[in-house]
């Protein structure tokens, strides 16, 4: 798949290689060079290896915001939705080429934390509610980015399953859920495609962080799993020297060494910390050689901006993004007609929503939105367009150049100057003289005010920041500067300001100032700043676009949130739509009742409207492709062949996290969250509570219908450490082609302990064309029948009767059959 085939490095001899390293050398190895690299040692040969985020996408080694383009993918919640192994594995491979074309050996990917509450602030970059399709996705996008020679890091090792108090929080999770649900992706994965890096979550587990954690990395990983690659923290997740070494931390990232400053002198000093040291620093040569980086050092050359070049990229993000919509209504409206008159409205048809936020964030070649992908697909005369209202969380960043001077302090000379192409600045690097942890920066940049009205400006920064508008101070996010939810908790919150503006072009002035050092930030020198700017939303607004709408043959209603909401560093906001986006989709649909909601979110969202509306289909974030994706599937060229990996619960009070205890359950109080719903998330949850969710986990509908009939096992009696298949036969009995998702969950009949009604043991995608019949066969293990015994530490299926439910969501399982197991099974752990 790459055009640079992965080159087998010359075999080196690691352990001459180790023995020849001093001891300052092997400790010089353990934490990065800068933000993106390891440390080189040119005596030896050792080239620097370079890492990259990952993972919908390579964003290169710059900026979150505004670095290199390049290729947008689908999220994880997108591709989680495709339920498609082999399609991912694409998506893997695909991304091995970008990570060659940026540099890097190393993608800091997949993240594969499993979905707890529905507000978890990063569920969008994650795959599933569910271990086993987390964990079947990530071994196939390992094995497709590994067999193309780039290392995979899967992602946050363990329990980060929400943003809050991510730095300091401590998961304190009941044995069996950690085992059965957020520790089972891991170790799927890890036994299943040998990821060559995995990264450490920021989190503490049962108290003690998990980057210095020696049962999740030694006892575990290394020991249970057989992993045999290199662990890196995340980004400043890195507490200690000695202990985390010791613990079987190998890389702290970022570099240059915070919390390994005083290694070295650990080192020399304890016997015990330089061997660790020794055997840590064998693990990063592994990887450089792993990554052929010692044959072929990636990090050589300028990265690459690579889009017309690679149609296959392109055309790959466009299959997989439709492949992982979820149309989940269609009273008959879908596929629309060719040739009719379309009403595209909404916050997001105009605008693409093609990623979320935070590290996954990237300079996407192109973002296509509805409204393009819908023009272009039908052709423009027919298509008419209006905003409704908008979504926004923070006020828009002027895309517009931004020059920067920059002084020791305020008051100061001009030490550098430098451009920008937009009003967010999220500085990783700087220009030579200015040091990044004290500075003070001008800002200048234009806006336009396209007529004579009141317009709302804001700031918000990681150090401090005050706004001019033509001289005169708008915002101050100086004066009391707190510490707020943006940039990953480091910075403050939106700070607004108003100002009426005559219709033409006005001068924006931000001053900027480090906070002094020692402050909470996210590494040392860590700075950043957003300037907001737009127009007050125009109270007709909704009225605007239900009048278009009525004029049409068909509405699309664009709604849903954008990376401001679903981000990093803190969780989503609540599950009602923000705005007045309901309020704009009751409108239009009373103006034209043939209106199609076109949801884009991270994650469930409640749906008032729902009853009334004739068609929903969820797109998620699709990639810098999105419209076209989007297009294919409102058109019925492509199928929507998304189910849906995580239950949308009627309302937040549904949700697994949030009947017992809400503060301690979630978000966490007291530095920590107690995880008391144990194994009950998801559809577990929904399971044993006995509710009625918005819509289920695995659901999804299709343009065509399928039949799933004749359900088989190939032996109604197994032995333990036996296995048996499950058989089924799906026929597409509708006119056209179309995929379903065939599903198996596992019930078991008696148990010593107490256990949800179900669980996710297998599934298939089968792709079928209209009348086409298949078989698809299901395998089933012994490990599918067991549960994690937490006193006997082992996991353990029980002689007994089993109900091998199968259908095509977990609320449509039409078909049981009974497997029994004749004698006791056991798989001890540590
Ligand atoms: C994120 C990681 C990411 C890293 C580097 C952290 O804030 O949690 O997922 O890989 O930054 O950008």
């Amino acid at each position: 798949m790459t055009d640079t085939p992965n080159t087998p490095a010359p075999a080196v001899d690691l352990d001459a290689l180790l023995d020849q390293l001093t001891l300052d050398e092997q400790v010089s190895l353990l934490a990065g060079a800068d933000f993106w690299r390891t440390v080189p040692i040119p005596r030896l040969n050792i080239p620097p290896l370079k890492v990259s985020d990952g993972p919908a996408g390579v964003r290169g080694g710059g900026p979150l915001v505004g670095g290199m383009k390049t290729a947008a993918y689908p999220v994880g919640i997108a591709l989680g939705s495709t339920w498609n192994p082999a399609l991912v594995r694409e998506v893997g491979a695909s991304l091995a080429r970008e990570a060659l074309d940026k540099g890097a050996g190393v993608l800091l990917a997949p993240t594969i934390n499993v979905f707890r509450s529905s507000l978890n602030g990063r569920n969008f970059e994650n795959y599933a509610e569910d271990p086993i399709l987390t964990g079947t996705l990530a071994t196939a996008y390992v094995h497709g980015l590994q067999d193309n020679g780039v290392a995979a890091t899967p992602k946050h090792y363990a329990g980060n399953e929400s943003e809050y108090q991510r730095n300091s929080i401590s998961s304190n999770i009941p044995a069996r859920a950690m085992r059965e649900l957020y520790l089972r992706p891991f170790e799927m994965v890890v036994k299943a495609a040998r990821p060559w890096a995995i990264m450490t979550a920021y989190n503490k587990l049962d108290g003690t962080f998990c980057s210095e954690h020696p049962w999740l990395l030694q006892t575990v990983l290394r020991g249970e799993w057989g992993f045999d690659g290199l662990v890196m923290s995340d980004w400043g997740g890195t507490h200690s020297a000695g202990p985390s070494v010791r613990a079987g931390l190998d890389l702290e990232m970022p570099g240059p060494a915070r919390a390994r400053s005083g290694l070295l002198e650990e080192a020399q000093h304890d016997p015990a910390t330089a061997a660790a040291v020794k055997e840590r620093a064998r693990e990063v040569l592994r990887l450089i050689e792993r990554t052929g980086t010692f044959a072929t050092p990636r990090d050589v050359r300028d990265e690459a901006e690579k889009d017309t070049e690679y149609p296959d990229t392109r055309a790959l993000i466009r299959r997989a993004g439709a492949e992982g919509m979820v149309l989940l209504k269609n009273t008959g409206i879908l596929p629309l007609p060719a040739g009719k008159t379309i009403a595209v409205v909404g916050p997001n048809a105009a605008k693409a929503q093609v990623m979320g936020g935070g590290s996954a964030q990237m300079n996407a070649h192109r973002q296509v939105s509805p409204l393009d992908g819908l023009r272009e697909a039908q052709g423009a005369g027919s298509i008419s367009t209006a905003v409704g209202c908008d979504n926004d969380k923070f006020l828009p960043v002027p895309q517009v150049p931004v020059q920067i001077e920059y002084r020791a302090q305020d008051g100061g000379d001009v030490i550098a100057r430098e451009e920008k192409g937009q009003a967010e600045v999220m500085w990783f690097s700087y220009p030579e003289g200015v040091n990044p942890m004290e500075f003070h920066g001008t800002l200048t940049l234009t806006v336009q005010a396209p007529q004579d009205a009141e317009y709302e400006f804001s700031l918000a920064s990681a150090g401090l920041s005050r706004l001019t508008v033509d001289g005169q101070e708008v915002v101050d996010n100086w004066t009391a500067w707190t510490q707020g939810e943006t940039y990953f908790g480091f910075g403050s919150d939106e700070v607004r300001g108003r100002r009426t503006l005559s219709a033409g072009a006005h001068q924006l002035r931000v001053e900027y100032a480090t906070k002094p050092a020692g402050e909470g930030v996210l590494f040392a020198g860590f700075n950043a700043v957003r300037v907001g700017f737009r127009a007050e939303p125009d109270a007709d607004s909704v009225s605007q676009a239900a009048a278009l709408a009525a004029q049409a043959d068909y509405a699309v209603v664009c709604i849903g949130t954008n990376g401001d909401w679903e981000t990093e560093g803190v969780d989503r906001w609540g599950l009602d739509l923000p705005g007045r986006q309901n309020e704009l989709v009751e409108a239009v649909l009373a103006a034209n009742p043939n209106t199609i909601v076109l949801l884009q979110t991270g994650g469930p969202v409640t749906m008032p409207w729902l009853g009334g509306v004739p068609a929903v289909l969820q797109a998620w974030f699709p990639g810098q492709e999105a419209g076209h994706a989007i297009a294919d599937v409102l058109y019925g060229r492509a199928e929507p062949g998304g189910r849906l990996p995580q239950t949308f619960p009627m309302s937040l009070k549904d949700d697994p996290t949030h009947p017992l205890n809400p503060d301690v359950q979630y978000p966490g109080e007291g530095g920590r969250v107690e995880y008391l719903e144990g194994l009950y998330t998801g559809y577990r949850h929904v399971d044993q509570s006995g509710l009625a969710p918005l819509f289920p986990f695995g659901f999804g509908l299709s343009y065509t219908t399928f039949d799933v009939s004749n359900p088989r096992l190939s032996a109604a009696t197994i032995g333990a450490g036996e296995s048996v298949t499950a058989s089924v036969q799906v026929k597409n009995t509708g006119s056209r082609a179309g995929s379903t998702v065939v599903q198996l969950y596992v019930h078991d009949r008696v148990s010593r302990l107490d256990r949800p009604a179900k669980e996710l043991k297998a599934y298939a995608k089968v792709q079928l064309a209209p009348g086409q019949i298949e078989t698809v066969t299901l395998p089933l293990g012994m490990r599918d029948l067991a549960y994690y015994d937490d006193a006997a530490h082992a996991w353990i299926a029980e002689a007994g009767d089993f109900d091998v439910l199968i259908g095509q969501s977990s609320a449509d399982l039409p078909h049981t059959l009974r497997l029994s197991l004749s004698t006791d099974w056991k798989e001890p752990t540590s």
